[in-house]
């Protein structure tokens, strides 16, 4: 069945939307920037006590940026590139987390002489860069959690440390001269599985508990992001998320809510974003074959990363004609072999797709543009446009 795209956008987000896509051509980005507002304002009132850091990777745009800095959001940046956007767009260093736990002692200290005073760390040699370039700063360590299966994108493996060495490390900051003021977690990217929350907020609790045994009291939880959005894979509301993370928190802290971090990238920018691509040509591999390849002038290297190991599933439309069909494998442009978004996952697309014709990925705002490589195989950087 064709994809319905009333089901993912109401029809004035649509109309505006689409009236763009119509002046360009193709490939692009279209971002309607009514919908991140609507995204941040509804995360505000889910999580009345939480202070939102914008994941800057997920789209740094600047006028996502700009929308997001009038609105009062915080930033987590991962390197001293994106800091050094925010800080151009007037944003005051006390508003911005570093939340990279992998960085070079010289961006440590470029980022600490202009002002940012919050970290996040999760080794040793970490916490000596920063107890030596950001001396006296707020440090959260980031702990390995559960959910890397349940997870479109997982993120704690690479990341974070075992509760067990979070408290060395912890209580070495401490010694070191630094303000270790909390714990930080990602339960893993486009999340499907509400209780990662819980278990990552009890080994949280754990550690508060044991070190304050040990005279140190912490007081800020960082809980990332991983917030859901809706692509082609049901997953709860945000709002059933909200009640179930709230009542996770205050069950494990029925003392009193420590302060309160969430990063989310995801949630606030993919359904802002449609990609809009076109058919380049449609071919087949045998004669007897039923599998039909439509190569698109976008692929992996250019906005659809995330379709790797076809782990995000987008939802897809084509105004085409035909009857759907399921009988397509879509790949994208490049010489590339790896250049392939779905070839055992099938979106039905029209039957009698042609070169020309155009395929919009729905809810594309998230690592998509910030994601494109920069001139592989000669192909530009994908472009945005902006609506609101
Ligand atoms: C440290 C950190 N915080 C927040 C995010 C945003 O996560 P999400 O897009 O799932 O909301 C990421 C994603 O990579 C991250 O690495």
């Amino acid at each position: 069945m064709a994809t319905d795209v009333f089901e993912y956008y109401s029809h004035d987000d649509w109309s505006l939307m689409k009236a763009e896509m119509d002046r360009h051509e193709t490939p692009f980005l279209v971002v309607n920037l009514n919908i991140v507002r609507r995204n941040y304002e509804a995360l505000r009132s889910l999580y009345p006590f939480a202070h939102i850091y914008y994941a800057v990777k997920a789209n740094p745009a600047t006028e996502v940026l700009t929308l997001l800095r009038d609105l009062g959001s915080c930033f987590d940046v991962a390197s001293v590139y994106e800091l050094d956007m925010i800080l151009s767009l007037g944003v005051s260093p006390d508003r911005i987390s570093y939340g990279n736990t992998i960085k070079k002692a010289r961006d440590i200290a470029y980022a600490y002489q202009k002002g940012v005073r919050l970290f996040t760390t999760d080794s040793e040699g970490d916490i000596r860069n920063l107890a030596q370039y950001a001396p006296g700063s707020r440090v959260a360590c980031r702990i390995l959690t559960e959910g890397g299966d349940t997870a479109e994108w997982p993120l704690s493996r690479k990341f974070g440390c075992h509760p067990d060495l979070a408290i060395s490390l912890i209580m070495l900051s401490k010694e070191l001269g630094l303000n270790p003021c909390g714990v930080s977690f990602h339960v893993g990217s486009q999340q499907r599985d509400i209780g990662a929350w819980d278990s990552a907020i009890s080994k949280v609790r754990y550690i508060f508990d044991y070190l304050k045994t040990q005279g140190l009291e912490l007081n800020l939880v960082n809980m990332g992001g991983g917030f859901p959005v809706k692509y082609i894979s049901k997953t709860s509301r945000p709002d059933v998320y909200a009640e179930e993370i709230t009542r996770y928190l205050k069950e494990d802290f029925e003392d009193g809510l420590p302060e309160i971090i969430l990063e989310p990238g995801r949630s606030l920018v993919a359904e802002s974003g449609v990609l809009v691509t076109e058919v380049v040509l449609v071919s087949k591999k045998s004669n007897v074959g039923v599998d039909r390849w439509v190569y698109l002038d976008t692929g992996l290297f250019n906005g659809l990363v995330e379709t790797i190991g076809e782990s995000i599933k987008y939802p897809i439309w084509s105004d085409a004609q035909g009857k759907c069909s399921d009988v397509f494998i879509l790949a994208g442009p490049t010489c590339d072999s790896q250049d392939i978004m779905y070839e055992k996952f099938r979106n039905p697309l029209p039957a009698e797709i042609k070169p020309g014709d155009r395929v919009y990925w729905l809810t594309t705002g998230a690592y998509t543009a910030s994601y494109c490589s920069v001139c592989f195989n000669g192909f530009p950087p994908l472009k945005t446009y902006f609506v609101k």
